[in-house]
């Protein structure tokens, strides 16, 4: 039994509420509205208090801020931006008007099982970590967590290893690590491995003496000696070819360099920091990774997840790449209508953070008005029905899929991401190429050419 506060200003819905919870066992007390609630009773006391969310006064989203009671909000789907908004601000759930009796017993059973009242007490404590970098969002367990590593992994000098899909912000939690390091105060030289032509990537990493090759016509000092003292960041290092994956091995077990044509070796002290997107255990089974090295940069494997399994991480960042969007170009604050919201919640963004910034540029240029509106987000209409079912389902495990997401005869239902991507690209490669396919996708050309490669899914010969 469970002891609940019913917040509800309709006499009729509220009895029978409170008759339904009575019916199942619960010991029900009420208000009709948020200043009676306070004043009459003491919030903290109950396992749980189901809120309207329009109330005379105050919303009911206003009682969150005031007890660590988990607090369960009732909305019409015709609100389903305020829902979106109680969520963010802490409200453990939120149920929609009209809702099925068994749906709303089963969502109070889980709150008063999963013992919300302790997480929320916790969340009424200050934050236990704030962003490694400045304007780096993520409130997530899975980004707190990762915040949590930067910050500990950040004062040693161990090597790091960055995994993640594209454009999920390896580049940022590279920069987060230098600058919370002791070595903020010299270089941070990021190297991208895949866009150096791999004859001057031995060179350009650890620099020549005059004369070495043809075309040396100076000695030049390589990237590593540019990063002596602070951290050298090797972006998709999975590209780097054997002979410099043997060189990077030498700086890193002997702290030393030799600039190619020379025969004195030199001290450095680098931190290393790797990213890539490639499977790089896989590689080494492939003899095209080195196994010692994986090991010397793996010390330290920071996992950064895709931005689909952020939960209302998505939402903050949305926003918060919206008011920086203005800002740059000079435009007056902009919202984002219902739909658009909708669909940026359950879109699966395969191209990530960026995708999402690229995204919100493009609306923001084409927006007449202050606000945002679902089709000016260019996403493709095919992911963002896939998703209202599955990525729904992946940010809301526990919850169920609402039927009005539901879209009849759906054939999508049920696939997986790779499911869907093969499907896609089987389907239209026919008709378009790989820019128009991957535009369609809403990612990069690299980034589809690593997916077929990831899913198996070569290219077809065209036959003229
Ligand atoms: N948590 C975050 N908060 C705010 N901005 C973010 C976050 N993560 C990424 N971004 C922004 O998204 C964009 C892409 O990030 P970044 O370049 O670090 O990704 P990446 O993983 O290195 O991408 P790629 O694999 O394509 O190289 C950048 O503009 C970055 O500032
Ligand atoms: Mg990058």
């Amino acid at each position: 039994m469970a002891h609940i506060l019913l917040v509800e200003d309709e006499d009729v819905i509220r009895s029978a509420l409170r008759r339904l919870l009575e019916r199942n066992g619960h010991a029900v007390s009420e208000a009709g509205s948020v200043q009676e609630a306070c004043d009459q009773h003491h919030l903290d006391d109950f396992d749980v208090i189901i809120s309207d969310l329009r109330l005379p006064g105050l919303p009911g989203t206003e009682l969150i801020k005031r007890t660590p009671t988990p607090v369960l909000i009732m909305t019409s789907y015709a609100s389903l931006r305020s829902a979106i908004d109680s969520m963010k601000i802490g409200a453990v759930d939120y149920i929609p008007k009209p809702f099925e009796h068994d749906e709303l017993l089963s969502t109070l059973s889980r709150i008063i099982s999963s013992g919300q009242k302790s997480r929320n007490q916790s969340r009424m404590q200050p934050r236990p970590s704030e962003e490694p970098v400045s304007g780096m969002v993520g409130s997530c367990p899975e980004m707190q967590e990762l915040f949590r590593r930067i910050r500990k992994v950040a004062q040693t000098n161990s090597s790091v290893l960055i995994q993640g899909e594209s454009g999920t912000g390896k580049e940022l939690v590279a920069r987060a690590l230098h600058e919370s390091s002791s070595r903020r105060d010299s270089n941070l030289i990021s190297v991208n491995c895949a866009a150096i032509p791999e004859n001057l990537i031995e060179s350009e990493l650890f620099g020549h003496e005059k004369g070495a090759f043809t075309g040396a016509t100076n000695t030049r000092t390589g990237l590593v000696e540019a990063a002596n003292n602070g951290t050298l960041f090797l972006d998709e290092i999975g590209e780097l070819p054997l002979e410099a994956q043997a060189r990077l091995l030498r700086v890193l077990q002997e702290h030393e360099i030799r600039k190619v044509g020379s025969v004195q070796s030199q001290k450095v002290d680098v931190r290393l920091v790797a990213a890539t997107h490639r499977d790089l255990k896989q590689f080494v089974r492939e003899g095209r990774f080195r196994e010692d090295l994986f090991y010397r940069i793996n010390v330290m494997p920071l996992h950064i997840p895709p931005l689909r399994e952020r939960g209302n991480d998505i939402l903050d960042l949305a926003d918060r790449i919206l008011s920086n969007t203005c800002k740059r170009l000079g435009h007056e604050p902009m919202r984002y209508s219902a739909d658009a919201i909708q669909a940026i919640t359950t879109y699966p963004w395969p191209g990530n953070v960026r995708e999402l910034e690229n995204a919100v540029e493009r609306a923001v240029i084409l927006s007449e008005t202050d606000e945002i509106a679902i089709d000016l987000l260019g996403l493709d209409v095919e992911l963002v029905r896939y998703d209202s079912k599955a990525a729904y389902a992946a940010a809301n495990p526990a919850r169920k899929v609402p039927e009005t997401m539901a879209i009849e005869g759906d054939p999508t239902e049920d696939l997986s991401l790779q499911d869907y991507f093969q499907r896609f690209v089987l389907e239209h490669q026919e008709q378009m190429n790989e820019t128009e396919l991957a535009k369609k996708l809403g990612i990069s050309r690299k980034c589809l050419w690593e997916r077929r490669q990831r899913f198996d899914i070569p290219r077809r010969k065209k036959s003229n």
